[in-house]
């Protein structure tokens, strides 16, 4: 006959350790989903420091130079359209490759940060 032992000290231990486990899980699955993700709040001086790379085309004063400008735009239309790159919505291959490199949570950011300059970047940023 099986021994039936009381609850053993390691499996009490590890029990809440599975249950974080879980719940690591849980939370950073919601990032991925469109739902949440309009939520995301970016932090701007970490889009400051992403932003090199964009400024390298997109002209910070939001001067049109042949590149469309991305300064002042609401958060929100920002994210989705550098989703709308990353999913091929929009086929602008250069686009496509440099959206397809950022997180969420850095597209967030960078919205974030451009959000800060330009015309619309006082009602943006209330
Ligand atoms: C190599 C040059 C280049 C770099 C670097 C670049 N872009 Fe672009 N970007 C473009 C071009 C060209 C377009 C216009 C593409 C199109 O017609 O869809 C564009 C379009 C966009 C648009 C849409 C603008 C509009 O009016 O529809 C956004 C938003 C954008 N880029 C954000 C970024 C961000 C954020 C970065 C940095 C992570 C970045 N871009 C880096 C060249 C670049």
């Amino acid at each position: 006959m099986r021994e039936i032992s009381p609850v053993s000290p390691l499996r009490r231990r590890h029990a809440p350790v599975a249950a974080l486990a879980a719940a690591a899980l849980v939370v950073s699955f919601f990032p991925a989903s469109p739902a949440a993700a309009d939520s995301l709040v970016g932090d701007p001086e970490y889009g400051a420091f992403l932003a090199g790379e964009c400024v390298t085309c997109h002209q910070e004063s939001g001067d049109f130079d042949g590149i469309p400008p991305i300064v002042g735009w609401p958060v929100e239309s920002f994210v989705l359209v550098m989703r709308q790159y990353q999913d091929g919505t929009r086929e602008n291959p250069v686009m496509r490759t440099i959206a397809g490199r950022y997180s969420d949570e850095e597209l967030a950011a960078l919205a974030a940060y451009f959000a800060t300059l330009g015309p619309g970047a006082i009602e943006n940023t209330r």
